[in-house]
């Protein structure tokens, strides 16, 4: 007898992440992972947590980690909240805002997982197409949901939307605005100072990406108190490891050595972008840690993926009529660049 999942949940697909391939040899150009290492004061932290109390619970509220990211980014404590990455904040804000029936609105494309978390709830996405340009298409200024979200730089487009706009943004959206900054150390700008100014938008960085710890899974959010408590309500009481919380707070006291490696990251990204159009791809301007390229003539990039993964290069494709013609690739050390470039070369147009 097969017992009966809630409706949604049957009809549903679940997320798809990413390829996370278990055998190795593979350059891992495909979920914006970080090339280089984690500061050396998060093995520290992680081995001398790891030497006698991972026998006991972590703590429910992580207040050693909050501590610290408030001391770094500048906001009291009462509004700041961890997650086991920001998609653990993402489904908080799910369970927190989003029921039966109820609308969350996002330009699109965008991250997926946004669509899948509100269909778990029962309730619906209102996408809003991104022109061209992937400036905030205005129709979102009107779209009226009980959540907005805005992944800026967004994921796949490596764009970002100017703080002003969200600014603007947030005086107008109904409900609560999530700016989802997963790639903001890699671009010019943030929003963090609408978390601390508005009452309505809530802020979310990773540690996944300039961080390089997207294999401890940790997140934060920043907003109004009101919202951190609405969250904390929600949110799985121990959600966070411990081995988690030691490494979080070991990588926000090293932030130069985070720092320094964007700075490499931009650096290369730059380079892949200028080298790019000469083998047959036109990239979008990035902000991110990746670039979204499209392939000259309007010709599916599919088999350029394929081809690139039977030479152990891994990008990302999406099977959208709208990215269909697209790569997104992310940025590496400048080696695995030049192995990507130098194999799109030999596959040719
Ligand atoms: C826009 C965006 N938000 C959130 C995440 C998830 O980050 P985390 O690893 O912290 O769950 C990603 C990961 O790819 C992303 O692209």
């Amino acid at each position: 007898m097969s017992v009966p999942f809630r409706k949604n949940v049957a009809r549903m697909r679940g997320y798809q992440p990413g390829e996370q391939p278990q055998d190795g040899g593979f350059i891992k150009l495909n979920t914006n992972e970080n090339p280089y290492p984690p500061s050396p004061g998060v093995r520290r932290a992680i081995l001398a947590e790891a030497k006698d109390t991972l026998r006991l619970y972590p703590d429910p509220d992580a207040t050693r980690l909050r501590r610290q990211a408030a001391l770094t980014y500048g906001f009291e404590l009462p509004r700041v909240i961890a997650g086991n990455g920001s998609d653990d904040l993402l489904a908080m804000i799910a369970r927190a805002f989003i029921g039966e029936g109820d609308v969350l609105c996002c330009p699109t494309p965008t991250y997926t997982l946004y669509d899948t978390l509100v269909r778990i709830q029962g309730g619906k996405v209102r996408g809003v197409p991104y022109p061209d340009d992937y400036s905030l298409p205005p129709g979102l200024f009107r779209a009226r949901g009980s959540v907005t979200v805005v992944a800026s730089p967004n994921s796949p487009s490596g764009t970002s939307v100017p703080l002003a706009t969200l600014d603007r943004l947030a005086a107008e959206v109904t409900g609560l605005l999530v700016v989802d900054e997963a790639y903001a150390d890699f671009a010019e700008e943030n929003a963090l100072s609408l978390a601390r100014e508005r009452a309505n938008v809530i802020v979310l960085r990773t540690f996944s990406k300039s961080f390089s710890l997207a294999g401890m899974r940790i997140g934060l959010g920043f907003a109004h108190p009101r919202i951190i408590e609405g969250l904390a309500k929600v949110k799985d009481s121990y959600n966070m490891s411990r081995l988690a919380l030691a490494a979080g707070e070991a990588a926000l006291r090293d932030t130069a050595s985070m720092e320094r490696n964007a700075a490499r990251i931009r650096k290369t990204r730059e380079r892949l972008v200028s080298r790019l159009p000469g083998v047959g791809f036109t990239p979008f301007p990035s902000r991110a840690n990746f670039v979204l390229a499209r392939r000259s003539g309007g010709k599916s990039a599919k088999p350029v993926y394929e081809e690139l993964k039977n030479r152990k290069i891994l990008v990302r494709y999406f099977d959208t009529p709208r990215l269909r013609d697209c790569l997104r690739i992310t940025v590496g050390t400048d080696a695995e660049i030049e192995a990507l470039l130098s194999a799109l070369r030999k596959i040719g147009g």
